[in-house]
């Protein structure tokens, strides 16, 4: 990558700089309590890099899918005041984006301060397809800068993602690549060029639509792919089992035949469960049991049982290839971790990387959560991505626009 380095724009001088920082503070919420700070904490390190050297910082950001409108709901305020808890540097929030609120909080900033920007999503511009609008915001962004600001992206979970605050204002101001997305690339890197083996992949979250483009990108290049959450029940299915009512994309079986195929050809070993947790209606206190993944709808809750989790022989059999791996990256939950009852499956895999030898990451902002949720420390994994979807697509051999953007 030939992208300016977050330490050339400190080396040109940034005391009394407006310095656009893209951060991701795309954290869950329990109202207005933020459950998992793991992306803020990851976006403090770059903050105080530039507060310590004088900048002042404006840091744009999005907050879950608001339909470019401000709504409380998708407010930053949790994500700044949590941000302002955790900085030794002064942090206010904007009332809106690019408004009054944030000019008149701009001009007031003073050197070694960080205004964040209210959700950049409050603005239909921010994500429109048309390039002119783009444009036009991407502009309102860049003139909070005054005539000789710079442009930082260290939101690494939203590179993936060809919006204002992302692309169009690196397009218009000198850009530099912030250390957070710097060390992820380096580390997803390492997934995809002189990859350690055996490389094993363990695949979990609900759907396998989002999950179609990784696998085909890694057949013949992982070794093992080991298949848990929602999704397990459309392999199984392509297996020619049945599911009884558990989650099912039937119009994926073709395509989840197809890669079942293709695998034994491309030397991708699929490992699927061979025992599920089976519930009888989709809440944290239903009634379960683990039945043969062939035998679901045998449950004593029939054609009814919903899986929700992959049955303790499946995990042990995952965290023995695991045991044996060089290289291991686990996107999304096994199973409903946010329920006592159906959290083993997780933990058992998160615990299973905290015991190899091999360089683990843990990719996607659902696994993140997962893993802390369930008591582990940051330290127990080689990496914790702050990037789901970016983290994907840069595993899927996409450009990613708020990389490319950069290199230039
Ligand atoms: C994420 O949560 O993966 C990033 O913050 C991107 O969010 P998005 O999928 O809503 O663009």
């Amino acid at each position: 990558m030939t992208s300016h380095t977050l330490n050339e724009l400190i080396a040109e001088g940034v005391r009394g700089r407006y310095i656009l920082v893209r951060s991701d503070l795309n954290v869950p919420l329990d109202g207005s309590t933020v459950t998992d700070d793991g992306r803020i904490k990851a976006s403090l390190p770059v903050l105080s890099k530039l507060t310590d050297a004088g900048a002042r910082v404006l840091v744009t950001a999005h907050l879950g899918r608001p339909k470019g409108a401000p709504e409380e709901k998708y407010s930053l305020r949790p994500a700044a005041d949590r941000l302002a808890e955790l900085a030794d540097f002064k942090v206010t929030l904007a009332a809106d984006t690019v408004g009054s609120s944030a000019r008149e909080a701009a001009a007031s900033l003073q050197d070694g301060e960080v205004l964040v920007l209210e959700n950049v999503r409050f603005d239909p511009r921010e994500t429109s397809k048309d390039d002119t609008e783009r444009g036009a915001f991407a502009d309102e962004l860049v003139s909070l800068t005054g005539d000789n600001g710079a442009y930082v992206d260290d939101a690494f979970g939203a590179v993936h993602r060809r919006h204002a605050s992302v692309y169009d204002v690196a397009t218009r101001l000198p850009s530099y690549l912030g250390d957070l997305v710097h060390t992820e690339v380096e580390v997803l890197r390492k997934l995809t060029a002189d990859t350690q083996r055996p490389y094993v992949v363990v695949l979990g979250g609900s759907k396998v639509s989002d999950k179609l483009a990784v696998i085909d990108n890694l057949l013949g290049k992982a070794d093992t792919i080991l298949v848990g959450g929602g999704m397990l029940f459309t392999f199984l299915a392509a297996a020619g089992h049945k599911v009884a009512s558990s989650l099912l994309e039937e119009d994926q079986i073709p395509v989840v035949q197809d890669y079942l195929k293709r695998a034994a050809d491309a030397g991708t070993e699929f490992v699927i469960p061979t025992d599920v947790v089976v519930a009888e209606k989709f809440a944290a206190d239903a009634a379960h049991e683990t039945v043969a993944a062939d035998a679901i709808e045998s449950s004593s809750f029939g054609g009814g049982g919903i899986g929700l989790d992959i049955g303790p022989a499946s995990a042990a059999a995952f965290a023995e290839r695991i045991k044996g791996a060089k290289t291991v990256f686990w996107n999304g939950p096994m199973g409903v971790f946010e329920f006592e009852a159906f959290s083993a499956g997780t933990r058992a895999i998160a615990q299973a990387l905290t015991k190899t030898g091999a360089f683990t990451v843990v990719g996607g902002g659902d696994s993140a959560a997962a893993v802390r949720t369930l008591g582990f420390a940051d330290d127990q994994f080689g990496h914790i991505s702050t990037g789901g979807g970016a983290s994907l697509e840069y595993l899927e051999g996409k450009e990613l626009p708020g990389l490319s953007v950069l290199d230039r």
